[in-house]
């Protein structure tokens, strides 16, 4: 993490009245790839981390049974209890939380993240991914920055003063290890991607395969 979270609460606190203008192409096809793998059930509950201004969550909550997003900037969280209110959705909660201690410890079936998680290091990543396997949803559906290939240090889509994107090679690990497999891999640009990471029924200790 090359910037505390405090420093990015803070970061994200200025900009959130803008934050929903600026975004790119790329970014709007991240998302909506993300929306469209998370593919809720009408009864599931979803685990937005990262929420922001809940592009993701506002996305999924009209097909789900409740959403959960978290984020630690209250500034990008307002600008999504806003829409929420604005759209009439009552079954969506914002609240403080963390990757790596999102504070929700209720069922969990899906968990969405996009555009967030390069933010921490790869090291913090692997301990996100454990954490969240820990909620045991049945899919974890990341969008991000994460590299396919060498970056190229003039493109746009990362800032190495604030992000800190992982190769898809390190994120496909730390979902295996985590009792992930991966049943998707959707490349947007050589610099972002959709991964979407399924786990089975946990298996019954002594159970024949
Ligand atoms: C680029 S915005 C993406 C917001 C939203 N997911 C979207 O698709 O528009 C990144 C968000 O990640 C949040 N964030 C940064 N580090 C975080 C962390 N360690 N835990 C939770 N959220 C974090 C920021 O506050 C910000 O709202």
């Amino acid at each position: 993490m090359k910037k505390t979270p405090e420093e990015h609460a803070a970061r994200f606190d200025e900009i959130a009245s803008e934050y929903d203008e600026s975004n790119s192409e790329e970014y709007r096809a991240c998302a909506n790839l993300v929306i469209e793998h998370a593919a809720p059930d009408a009864d599931d509950i979803v685990l937005d981390i990262g929420t922001g201004t809940g592009a993701i969550a506002l996305a999924l909550a009209p097909d789900a049974g409740r959403v959960v997003g978290r984020d630690i900037s209250e500034g990008m969280m307002d600008e999504a209890r806003a829409k929420a209110d604005e759209q009439g959705l009552e079954n969506v909660e914002f609240g403080e939380g963390m990757f790596r201690d999102p504070d929700y410890d209720g069922p969990v079936d899906v968990v969405t993240s996009n555009f967030a998680m390069h933010h921490l290091s790869d090291e913090e990543k692997r301990e996100a991914i454990a954490v969240i396997a820990d909620l045991e949803p049945r899919r974890f559906v990341l969008g991000d920055v994460m590299f396919f290939g060498e970056p190229d240090p003039s493109d746009p889509f990362y800032s190495p003063e604030v992000d800190d994107p992982a190769t898809v090679g390190v994120l496909a690990d730390a979902f295996t290890d985590a009792g992930f497999s991966l049943t998707a891999v959707e490349r947007v640009h050589d610099q972002v991607g959709v991964l979407v990471a399924e786990r089975g029924p946990a298996s019954v200790e002594g159970e024949s395969q």
